[in-house]
């Protein structure tokens, strides 16, 4: 074989393999026509392989000969890919029935409500100063909400909680377990043969359950959800939300109330915060006081918010009844303890500035958007 029937030859493997692919419709057929050309065992090589005959200065012209016709061939097979890739990504895309050129969906960021906030923040805060959650039920006794916080059934103090009721499920079981309950408290019993059952009214009765739970020294919060018989208004629900707290060991004193209270107004509210206690009603404490800060609104000077007095009351405090320690299986001898409540939306609604206690169970959507 001469130089010019090699030329023909390499013309000749061009033509066809250039024809051979622009017509593989798929990455196999491609893949074929590479190796069948390109490949160890493929055409180009083989013809290569018979310039051995050639002579010695007639080599390297068919060299230089079959270079630009492997580049030509392997251009040509790139190019081909990458069509065939594309079409091969469009026909998955469109088999799964996605649109990439859709723009994404924005990821929706959320935010904590707002009642669940104040209250993690209210524990953190007194958390500094070693109280910590415990957990109390919101069905409640009679016994645990009232009687055993100094507020006997016929008490008029029980005008101050206007209470809902839950009639126990007939069954047998719950009567017995209710008996059992009531013989173990020495309360009266209801008509059906149960304790009375209610939702807790406040979170107070956590008191007593921490008290029989555990010895002095405590220190714990009970935060948690509380219901009313209410007149639902502005600032009333029928269902709202408190965090309890108590206190006792020996030598516990009102100054330790007032500083602790001092402390938790300053982190909630601004260090520069006024406080005051001013004398209050609660028979579970003696003396029980209300504890007030600075308007947050007017910062002082009297507005509608404050009803022109500077202040607004934020929770009632005082040191816990004797007979309440005792009825917590304490000895009032040994030990003195300070409680407090407040109510959690109240905290909320001045520190987010919201006028409508309603609207925290409102399923407002703007309460989870904030960030
Ligand atoms: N339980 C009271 C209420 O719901 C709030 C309260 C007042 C709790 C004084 C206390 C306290 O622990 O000492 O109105």
């Amino acid at each position: 074989m001469d130089v010019a029937s090699f030329e023909t030859r390499l013309h000749e493997l061009r033509k066809r393999t250039l024809a051979a692919v622009a017509a593989a419709a798929s990455l196999e057929e491609l893949d074929a026509v590479d190796s069948g050309v390109l490949g160890r065992k493929g055409e180009l090589r083989d013809l290569l392989g018979g310039i051995g005959a050639l002579s010695a200065e007639d080599r390297p012209r068919v060299g230089a000969l079959a270079n630009p016709v492997r580049e030509a061939i392997e251009a040509a097979l790139a190019e081909r890919r990458t069509i065939l890739e594309g079409e091969a990504l469009e026909a998955r895309l469109l088999a799964e029935g996605e649109d990439v050129t859709l723009p994404g969906r924005p990821l929706w960021r959320g935010s904590r409500h707002p009642l669940p906030e104040t209250e993690r923040e209210i524990v953190r805060i007194f958390g500094q100063f070693g109280f910590v959650v415990v957990e109390s039920p919101e069905v409640e006794s009679d016994e645990l909400n009232f009687q055993a916080l100094n507020i006997p059934a016929d008490h008029p103090a029980r005008d101050l909680w206007d209470t809902i009721y839950v009639r126990p499920p007939g069954d047998g079981m719950a009567s017995a377990a209710h008996d059992e309950e009531a013989a173990a408290h020495d309360v009266g019993s209801a008509a059906d043969g149960g304790p009375r059952l209610l939702l807790r009214t406040h979170t107070s009765p956590g008191q007593i359950r921490a008290m029989r739970d555990s010895q002095p020294p405590i220190r714990i919060l009970t935060p948690g959800r509380c219901y009313r018989y209410e007149a639902v208004d502005a600032s009333h629900g029928f269902e709202f939300f408190q965090v309890e707290g108590l206190m006792v060991d020996e030598g516990t004193s009102m100054a330790d109330l007032r500083g602790l209270l001092d402390a938790f107004a300053h982190a909630m509210f601004g260090a520069a915060r006024r406080t005051r206690f001013r004398p209050g009603y609660y028979p579970f404490t003696e003396p029980s006081v209300a504890f007030d800060i600075g308007c947050v609104v007017c910062e002082g000077s009297g507005c509608p918010a404050c009803k022109r007095t500077g202040w607004m009351t934020i929770l009632g405090a005082g040191m816990v009844h004797p007979i309440v320690l005792r009825n917590g299986g304490i000895d009032p001898e040994r030990y003195q303890g300070f409680a407090f409540g407040m109510g959690t939306d109240r905290i909320a609604m001045l520190r987010y500035a919201i006028t409508d206690i309603r609207a925290f169970l409102a399923n407002d959507m703007r309460f989870l958007e904030r960030l």
